[in-house]
Order: C-alpha cells, then sequence, then structure tokens
C-alpha cells in the first residue's frame, strides 16, 4: 500500500471535511486502488513496446545509428556536455515534484521499491517530527514508579505485623502511563491499585450492590469473623475471632478491623484510605528515600496522591485501594462513582485488565508496531473534546486492536489505522452505541482473566447516555468534528 497516496487521502478527507459523510473513505480507497491498477497496467504495456523497440532498433539500422552518423565529433562532445550539466537539473526537478507531491499538487510517479521505502521513512520521520513520544520517559517512570511503591509498601508490611489491619499486596501499575501514552500533554500520572486482603481472622465477602439506578456495577465488602470453634460446640474456644473478639483484642493489644475501618460490618471505603494516607505519612520518615526525595502527599476521600521530587525531576503517583474478585483481573476499587458515592461502595474497575490487554498486545504485535503512535496522535488532538470521553476512544481502539489482524499494525498501515478508528468511532457516535471493552466481552484473549458473572453480563452500552440526550449527542458529534480538524492540523503543521 502506497502510504503517501494513504496520506493525502486522509489529509484531504479531513481537512475539506463538510459533514459526516457515508462510505466515503472506502469509496475514495477503491478508486485509488483501481486507478493505480490501471496505471500499473499502462506501465507494463508501456515497458513491453519499448523492449519491442530496442530489439528492432537492434535488427537493423536504427534512429540512434542514424543520429549518430550524421552527428560531428565535435556535436557529441557538445550534447555529452549539455546531458552531463542538464541531469542535475533533472535530479531536482524530481526531488521538487516529489515534494509538491507532499503539498497535495503532485501526481502520480512510477514506483519502485525504493521510493517505496524512502516514501516509508519519510513519513516515520514527519510523525517523528511532528510529535513528541513519550514512550521512553513513561518505561523510566514507570519503573522509577513500580520501585519506590515497593519501598513504601514493605516498609508499611512492616509496621502492621502483627495487627488486624487489611494485608497489603504489591502495586499493580495501570493506565495510560503504564499502557505506553499520555493522555494529555502535561505531565504524566503514574496510576497504581494496591490490594488489600483480609487480616487473620476476618473473610471478605464481595455483594454486589442491589441499587440497579446507580451507573455500573458496584460492590460493598462485608467483613466477616472466623469462627475456630470445634463444629457444634460454638463459643468454646476461647480465642476465637467471631465468639470471643474482645478475649483476642486483650490477648493481642490489637484494636478489631470492624471497630476500625468499617461501617456497620462493611469496611469503609473512606476510613481505609485516610489509615493508608496516615501510614504513608508516618513510613516515609523511615525510609532512606525520604533524604534525598521530597514527598507532598495529598489524600482525597478516594484515592492518595503522591508528588515525589528532588532537584533534578519530579514524578506524580497516584494511589487506588482495591480488592481483587476471585483470581482475576478485575477489581473492585476505591474510585469514585459520581458526586454521591456511599462510603462504603467499591466500584467494579476494569482499567487493569485494560492495561493488560495492552501489555499483552504489545508482545503479540510485529515489533516496529505503530499503535502506540496512533493512540498518542488521537490523545494530542483530543484535548478535552466535550460530548465524549478520551476512554471511549481508547475502547474503539482496544476494539480495533482486539479484531484488526496483527500485520495490519505495521507502521506502514498507520494512516489506515488511524483513519478506521475515526471511522469506528463516527458509527458509533451515529449509532449511539459503543460496546464496553471488557464487560459481556466474549472475544477477549484468554489471557485477561474474568470472572464469570463479568463475561456473561450483558454488554454495556458506553454511549447509552446519548439515547436521552439529544444535545448531548449533537456536541458529540460536533467533537468528533473538530478532533478530525485538530488531527489533520496536527498532521499538516505539528500543532492543533
Ligand atoms: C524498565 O524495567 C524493565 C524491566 O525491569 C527493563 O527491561 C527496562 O529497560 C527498564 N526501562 C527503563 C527505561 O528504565
Amino acid at each position: 500500500m502506497d502510504t503517501w497516496v494513504l496520506w493525502f487521502l486522509l489529509l484531504q478527507s479531513i481537512i475539506d471535511y463538510p459533514q459526516p459523510v457515508g462510505d466515503d473513505w472506502d469509496e475514495a480507497t477503491r478508486l485509488l486502488m483501481e486507478e493505480r491498477a490501471k496505471f500499473q497496467e499502462r506501465e507494463r504495456i508501456r515497458l513491453e513496446l519499448e523492449v519491442e523497440q530496442l530489439a528492432l532498433m537492434q535488427s537493423g539500422p536504427s534512429w540512434g545509428d542514424l543520429l549518430w552518423s550524421a552527428l560531428q565529433p565535435w556535436q557529441v562532445w557538445a550534447f555529452v556536455g549539455l546531458s552531463l550539466l542538464l541531469l542535475p537539473l533533472w535530479f531536482m526537478w524530481r526531488k521538487r515534484r516529489r515534494e509538491a507531491e507532499v503539498s497535495g499538487e503532485g501526481e502520480k510517479e512510477k514506483e519502485s521499491e525504493e521510493e517505496d521505502e524512502t516514501r516509508t521513512y519519510d513519513l516515520a520521520w514527519l510523525l517523528d517530527e511532528r510529535i513528541q513520544w513519550p514512550v521512553q520517559d513513561l518505561q523510566a517512570g514507570c519503573n522509577r514508579t513500580t520501585a519506590m511503591m515497593e519501598k513504601f509498601l514493605s516498609a508499611l508490611r512492616r509496621a502492621l505485623v502483627g495487627t488486624f489491619f487489611p494485608v497489603l499486596h504489591q502495586a499493580i501499575g495501570f493506565g495510560s502511563a503504564f499502557e505506553g501514552w499520555t493522555e494529555s500533554g502535561e505531565e504524566a500520572v503514574y496510576h497504581v491499585l494496591v490490594p488489600l486482603t483480609a487480616p487473620p481472622g476476618h473473610i471478605f465477602r464481595l455483594e454486589r450492590d442491589a441499587d440497579w439506578l446507580r451507573p455500573g456495577r458496584n460492590f460493598r465488602v462485608r467483613v466477616e469473623l472466623v469462627c475456630s470453634c470445634p463444629r457444634g460446640q460454638e463459643g468454646a474456644n476461647m480465642l476465637c475471632f467471631r465468639h470471643h473478639p474482645d478475649v483476642i483484642g486483650m490477648v493481642t493489644q490489637q484494636p478489631n478491623l470492624l471497630d476500625m475501618l468499617c461501617t456497620g460490618s462493611y469496611l469503609d471505603v473512606e476510613k481505609t484510605i485516610y489509615f493508608f494516607y496516615r501510614l504513608l505519612e508516618v513510613s516515609w520518615q523511615r525510609l532512606p528515600e525520604s533524604r534525598s526525595w521530597h514527598l507532598a502527599l495529598h489524600c482525597s476521600q478516594r484515592f492518595c496522591h503522591l508528588r515525589l521530587s528532588n532537584s533534578q525531576e519530579s514524578f506524580q503517583v497516584q494511589v487506588m485501594l482495591g480488592l481483587q474478585r476471585f483470581t482475576s483481573d478485575i477489581f473492585i476499587s476505591s474510585r469514585p462513582r459520581g458526586a454521591h458515592t456511599p462510603s462504603t461502595m467499591w466500584p467494579e474497575t476494569y482499567s487493569i485488565a485494560e492495561t493488560k490487554f495492552f501489555r499483552h498486545m504489545a508482545m503479540q504485535l510485529p515489533q516496529d508496531s505503530s499503535h502506540l503512535k496512533c493512540l498518542q496522535l488521537l490523545a494530542a488532538a483530543f484535548q478535552e473534546c466535550k460530548g465524549f470521553s478520551i476512554h471511549s476512544i481508547k475502547t474503539i481502539f482496544m476494539h480495533q486492536l482486539n479484531t484488526v489482524p496483527l500485520s495490519r499494525w505495521h507502521s506502514r498501515f498507520f494512516l489506515l489505522q488511524l483513519s478506521d478508528v475515526l471511522e469506528q468511532l463516527r458509527l458509533a457516535l451515529q449509532k449511539k452505541y459503543l460496546q464496553h471493552f471488557i464487560v459481556g466481552n466474549q472475544r477477549l484473549p484468554e489471557e485477561i482473566r474474568l470472572p464469570q458473572d463479568v463475561r456473561t453480563a450483558r454488554p454495556s452500552n458506553l454511549f447509552h447516555s446519548l439515547w436521552r440526550d439529544q444535545a448531548a449527542h449533537s456536541q458529540a458529534m460536533q467533537a468528533y468534528l473538530d478532533l478530525r480538524h485538530r488531527l489533520a492540523r496536527l498532521l499538516a503543521y505539528g500543532h492543533c
């Protein structure tokens, strides 16, 4: 596929984009392909004719011979000299013609393998020029975040030995930075989730929230005490958590989890976050890192925000707490769900599974896959579009990653990938239907582990709200047009 031609097509279709049109792109591509096939056929015939003529010339006195014999020796030298003079000019003309093609005025030229390569190279160069790819920095940032969190958590675990507070497990990085792209031009925020499990003598039971009017799937965590009494003799064991919590409290001198972090018998998000925040604050002083880094620690009701800085650099980490559902990649987490989320509610989160999907795909895709560049370019053009979220674009992108053949993610097809995502976005907006990538998706790779109820759930529609609200729908369509427009400007001028 000729990358440049596609590039034109995209640029033109974007820049001269009057209104949402039907299958223009496909139609244009088809026409282009036909045109190209005809052109190649003409070229083939022309070459054949030339070969025939050459054969004729060799079999008798030819034009060339006649010309040659008619010329005097001085004329031959003048001819050669003139050719030498004209040759560089011809090369320059060819070069300019190619450049003219880039700006959209050129016409088709005979192509060779070599030229194809140059063009692909040119495009790669252009994109690298246009957008700053943060991938290298991100990897270093992710490594640094993971290392720092591990130090934090081992200090916290030491502090919690012998207590009945939830057990803290290794932090899991998720979100755009861990997937290899950034959501906006601003500083990257590294998101991590710290999984909790029940301390000794306790059980966490996850109960699905019954309020179906609340968006999404939400859970509560019921904290129960384990009974260690012999069967049929409940209360016989003096060191039973369930029957003699007071005795246990006296022996261990430790407060009970139910008294400390729960509301009723449910684990309270806000109390747990606050407890985690206090622990971080106290433990930081004891870490050797506190001598070389400055920590600014803030906590909202549902997550902790860390900014670590020294004289050379700084980075931000946002920490959520969560509980794993069975042994899957789905967690319930402390993240907020709307303005009045009850403090005992833990919404289900799919971010960990999504990040795992990106990692999984990165291993499957060709070495020079341009999928992240494609997503990054979309994110750069997105800039807080009102009407849909960057997560909608990411969702479409993940559907594409999951269904388009792997070889099509080669950087050669970059513009095709970009236009595919845009087209899917347009269709989704038009139909007001964008299927959730995780919930109810039967086609996920096996590596992404889902609980049975998530796998078999009815697929949810992320554009559901557009059905009710016509104004929101118009706004979303407008946002889509703006996105295309900004994308074209970004490709053409390097800024929106
Ligand atoms: C990040 O860590 C991985 C594995 O530990 C390593 O292979 C990679 O080189 C590191 N990247 C950077 C940029 O430090």
